[in-house]
């Protein structure tokens, strides 16, 4: 792999407070400088990145990867293909997979494939519970050993309250962030979409938004109770928002994340049934809309994670309220987002720190930044570039996107690991 120099670049990192026109070298898989002129070492490879931006590489906390076990969905090799042209460089993996990712085995597992066929980096996430049956721990220090860098029971909600509070002392004494899918089951009951005007017009059994708020309520006050560190995944009501922005006043070691689906639809998008529309938790009102995008400007939401959730036809071609949930999301979020941008609601600089410093900083993973010395994972984007979402295009082994036909405008154009370029789009790199 030859040394690179990115030449002409907008410089995006946030984390060292870098807004600038600079060159940016990398070498032995290192960010080496970043400085306004840079001359190229001999046999230096010199890429154009002129009206570009440069940023650290993205990192998604939250994608559904499916190996083991419904590699007809997705597997490591064809997800991070999918992450890496997406502008992710690094991917953390959700352990509802089958088996779930419960015990070391499994970790190692992922781990092994990961570096195999991965194209960006995989950092596991184990299970709370064994099976994520929200029943018995799993052994949460070995996984933390073979190299889980968190614990979720996501696709479910840890509903009992001891439980709950145990795993949240036991992750505590290993410094182990808990993610916490935040559905009261006994209030959603599996409804397929959310309970509002849209459903009760289209005759959807609908689920509250107070089925997740109410949740994160029960779980604020076991993070008081034993001080572990909680994320809220996926959050998407204006409740949720609300009871954050409050216990991170109180200094609680609360942190939450967004999709870009529920950044930008509401409920009114299921109204023709399309089944890629069925996500949990589902697309929410107007307001909550409004009100997880102004907490994502302001930081009350830390991150952006796509929850790219890949079903097959066998799952989605069926009527909505049988549908699997979950939508695919790697290669669009970032078009998605910069629409946010575009509309003046955050700024290049936010969005860079929402995608990948803030990941990282939750789930202390390395990257999140272009200081040198630091692994050279890096993401080009071209913020101009016109393209339709079409999904026969997409990498991911799954096409269940609503957003097919829709126009976006900026995309990620070069996706670098450790130095190596792993994605670039055609033409760009001679
Ligand atoms: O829509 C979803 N799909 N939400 C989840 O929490 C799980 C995910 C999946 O695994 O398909
Ligand atoms: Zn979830």
């Amino acid at each position: 792999m030859p040394d690179i120099l990115l030449r002409g670049g907008r410089v995006i990192d946030p984390a060292r407070n870098v807004d600038a026109g600079a060159d940016v070298l990398l070498q032995n898989g290192k960010v080496a400088a970043v400085e306004a002129r840079l001359a190229p070492p001999s046999g230096t490879k010199v890429i154009e990145v002129e009206n570009l931006w440069v940023v650290p590489g993205l990192i998604d906390m939250h994608t559904h990867l499916r190996e083991p076990g419904q590699e007809y969905k997705e597997s490591i090799e064809t997800g991070t293909a999918a992450a890496a042209a997406g502008g992710f460089t690094a991917v953390c993996a959700m352990p509802n997979t089958v088996p779930p990712n419960d015990t070391r085995a499994v970790t190692e597992l992922i781990v092994r494939r990961a570096r195999e066929v991965g194209v960006v980096r995989v950092y596991p996430i184990g299970c709370i519970t064994q099976g994520q049956k929200g029943e018995s721990l799993a052994e949460m220090g070995d996984l933390q050993e073979a190299g889980c860098v968190a614990v979720s029971d996501d696709g479910k909600c840890v509903m009992n309250s001891e439980v709950m509070r145990r795993a949240l002392e036991y992750a505590r004494g290993l410094g182990l962030p808990v993610i916490q899918h935040a559905e009261d089951t006994s209030l959603s009951a599996n409804g397929p979409a959310h309970e509002g005007a849209a459903t009760t017009r289209i005759g959807l059994r609908g689920q509250p938004a107070a089925a997740e708020s109410a949740m994160v309520a029960r779980d604020l006050e076991l993070v008081a109770l034993t001080g572990a560190r909680y994320h809220v995944a996926h959050a998407s009501c204006a409740e949720t928002v609300r009871l954050v922005r409050e216990v991170k006043r109180r200094g609680l070691p609360v942190t939450a994340e967004v999709t870009p689906h529920h950044l930008m639809l509401t409920d009114e998008a299921c109204v023709g049934y399309d089944t890629n529309t069925r996500v949990h938790p589902p697309l929410r009102s107007q307001e909550d809309v409004a009100a997880m995008r102004a907490a994502l400007a302001d930081g009350t939401i830390d991150a952006v994670a796509t929850d790219h959730a890949p079903h097959s036809p066998v799952e989605k071609d069926v009527e909505f309220e049988q549908a699997a949930p979950g939508m695919i999301g790697l290669e669009t979020a970032l078009a998605l987002c910069l629409e946010l941008v575009a509309a003046g609601i955050l700024s290049p600089a936010v969005l860079v720190t929402r995608m990948s410093a803030a990941p990282a900083k939750i789930l202390g993973l390395p990257g999140g930044t272009l200081a040198p010395g630091t692994a050279a994972d890096v993401t080009v984007i071209d913020p101009r570039a016109a393209w339709t979402c079409d999904p026969s295009r997409l990498r991911s082994r799954s096409r269940n996107t609503p957003f097919a036909g829709r126009a976006m405008r900026g995309r990620g154009v070069m996706t670098i690991v450790a130095g190596s370029i792993v994605f670039a789009e055609e033409g760009r790199v001679g």
